[in-house]
C-alpha cells in the first residue's frame, strides 16, 4: 500500500482543503527545534508549531526519556476512588505555583475541549453547592473558539462551525461581541472598543438574569477566531463585570498558556485571576495530550476533603502519569531555556521585522501580536473597511509551503505562533519568508487590479 492509499483512510483527509500540495508530500515524518521534515525528506519551516502546541520545539530527547522512564515505571492507573500517581501529584503542585493567584487546584484531562467542558462544569457544581441552583448559563464571545465537542460547540463564537449541530437547540449559551480592535475600533478609541463590549457583557448577564448565569468564558486572545488581541484593559474589566453580578470568570488559556504570549499565561498581561482557566496544548508541548481545568480556592474550598460524594465526573485518563510526566520535563525545559522571556523578545522581533517587510504593501492592514502569537490582517485596498478576499488569503497557506514553511490562513488573517524556542536568526529567516509570500501576493493583487483598469 502507498502512503497516499493509507492517508484516504483518515476521515480527516475528507475534511481538508486540498490545496496544490498532495497529501503524501504533507505527510510529516520528524521534527526537530522549529522545522520538520515530510516523508521525502523536504524541510519545513514550522511556523505554526504545529497547532500553536509544540512550545519546546521538535524532537526534546528530555521529554523521550521523561516518557520512557514512566511507561516502564507505570503506564496507567486512574486518579478516580482515592488513588493518585506521583507525577499526576507532583504536576497539580507545580501548576499551583506557576498559576496567578489561588488558582490551586487541578482537575486533569486529555484534550482543550475537555478542559473547557470541566471548567464549565466545575461551574455549574460550585453554584450547585453554594445553594444557588439557579445559576447555569454560560456566556461566551463571537469569534471564540473552545472545542469540537457537542458542550464546547455551544459556546463556539464561529457561526460555521457550529450551523450543522444547532438543531440540537443548547439551552443557555449566549455570546456577546468579542473586541476585535482592527474592524471594531472604528474612529474612536481601544478604551471605547473595550467600553462598548463591556457594557455589551453586563446587558446580556442583566438580561439572563444574574442569578441564571454561571460563568462567562473567554479565551485572553482569541486565536482561531483570527488571533485577535483585546486591548489590554478587556480582561480587567470582565473581571469587574463577573465580581459585582458574582459570575464565574473562566479563561480559556488552551493556546495562551505556558509561555505563548510572552508570559506564563494571557491573564498574566494584566494582573487577573479568573475563577477557573483551562489549559492544553502548551503543558506538554504535544509530545502526550494533556489538559486541565484549574480552580480558585474559594471554589475549590465549597467541596470539603471530607466528602463522599463525586462532583465533577473525571474520565479515564484524568491525571495520567506518562501525560503528567512528559508535563512537568517540558515544563523544566520552557523554564531552563527562558521560554517565556524568549517569546516576549523574539515576538517583537518577529513582528518588527515582518512590519519592515511588508510596509509598502497595501493590503496589509494590520500586523499584530502577542509574544509569538503573530497575525498579518488583510483589507481590500480598494475598498475601505472591507477585508480582502477570502480565496487570496487562504492562498498564503499555499505560497507559504511553496517557500518552505508552515503557517495558517484563514478568513482575512495570516497566522504565525512558531515554537517559543525559535533563535533570532530563525526569526530574521522567518520574517524573510513571509515578506517574500505577501509581496508576492501584493503584486499579483497590484496586476490584476491594473488589467481591470486596462479593459475597463
Ligand atoms: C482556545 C482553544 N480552546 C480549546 C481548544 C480545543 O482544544 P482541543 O483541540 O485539544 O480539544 C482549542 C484548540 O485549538 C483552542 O485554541
Amino acid at each position: 500500500m502507498t502512503d497516499a492509499d493509507m492517508i484516504k483512510h483518515l476521515w480527516t483527509h475528507k475534511t481538508q482543503d486540498h490545496p496544490s500540495w498532495s497529501d503524501e508530500d504533507l505527510m510529516i515524518e520528524r521534527g526537530e527545534g522549529v522545522y520538520v521534515w515530510n516523508r521525502k525528506g523536504r524541510r519545513l519551516f514550522d511556523a505554526y508549531a504545529g497547532l500553536a502546541v509544540v512550545n519546546v520545539g521538535h524532537g526534546r530527547a528530555e521529554i523521550a526519556d521523561a516518557v520512557r522512564e514512566q511507561v516502564a515505571k507505570l503506564a496507567y492507573y486512574p486518579t478516580t476512588r482515592q488513588f493518585s500517581n506521583p507525577p499526576a501529584a507532583q504536576l497539580a503542585a507545580r501548576l499551583a505555583t506557576l498559576t496567578p493567584g489561588d488558582l490551586k487546584y487541578t482537575l486533569f484531562a486529555v484534550s482543550g475541549s475537555e478542559a473547557n467542558e470541566r471548567s464549565m462544569q466545575i461551574a455549574r457544581m460550585y453554584w450547585l453547592k453554594v445553594g444557588r441552583p439557579r445559576k447555569y448559563k454560560v456566556i461566551s464571545l463571537t469569534h471564540g473558539y473552545h472545542g469540537a465537542t457537542l458542550g464546547t460547540l455551544a459556546i463556539c463564537g464561529q457561526p460555521d462551525m457550529v450551523r450543522a449541530y444547532e438543531p440540537l437547540a443548547w439551552q443557555g449559551f449566549r455570546k456577546v461581541t468579542a473586541p476585535y480592535p482592527m474592524w471594531d475600533r472604528g474612529a474612536g478609541t481601544d478604551e471605547d472598543l473595550v467600553r462598548r463590549c463591556a457594557d455589551q457583557l453586563v446587558d446580556a448577564i442583566r438580561e439572563e438574569d444574574p442569578e441564571t448565569v454561571a460563568a462567562v468564558i473567554l479565551e485572553p486572545c482569541l486565536s482561531s477566531g483570527g488571533s485577535i488581541i483585546p486591548p489590554l484593559g478587556w480582561l480587567e474589566r470582565v473581571r469587574d463585570i463577573c465580581d459585582e453580578l458574582d459570575v464565574l470568570m473562566i479563561a480559556d488559556e488552551v493556546i495562551t498558556g505556558f509561555g505563548r504570549t510572552g508570559k506564563w499565561f494571557g491573564v498574566d498581561h494584566e494582573n487577573v485571576v479568573p475563577d477557573l482557566m483551562s489549559v492544553a496544548k502548551g503543558i506538554t508541548s504535544g509530545y502526550i495530550p494533556l489538559s486541565a481545568s484549574i480552580a480558585r480556592a474559594k471554589l475549590a474550598d465549597a467541596f470539603p476533603e471530607n466528602s463522599r460524594e463525586e462532583n465533577v465526573h473525571p474520565n479515564t485518563y484524568c491525571g495520567h502519569p506518562v501525560a503528567c510526566a512528559a508535563a512537568l520535563a517540558n515544563l523544566a525545559i520552557i523554564e531552563r531555556e527562558n521560554l517565556v522571556k524568549n517569546a516576549e523578545a523574539m515576538g517583537a522581533r518577529l513582528h518588527a521585522a515582518i512590519e519592515t517587510q511588508v510596509r509598502d504593501c497595501a493590503i496589509v492592514g494590520e500586523v499584530r501580536s502577542r509574544g509569538l502569537m503573530l497575525a498579518l490582517d488583510f483589507a481590500d485596498p480598494d475598498r475601505r473597511g472591507q477585508p480582502l478576499d477570502r480565496k487570496l488569503v487562504a492562498s498564503l497557506n499555499t505560497r507559504a509551503l511553496d517557500k518552505g514553511y508552515i503557517a495558517a490562513a484563514k478568513d482575512s488573517v495570516f497566522r504565525l505562533a512558531p515554537p517559543l524556542c525559535i533563535s533570532a536568526a530563525e526569526v530574521d529567516e522567518l520574517a524573510n519568508l513571509v515578506g517574500e509570500t505577501v509581496r508576492e501576493l501584493q503584486n499579483e493583487v497590484t496586476r490584476a487590479a491594473r488589467s481591470k483598469v486596462a479593459t475597463a
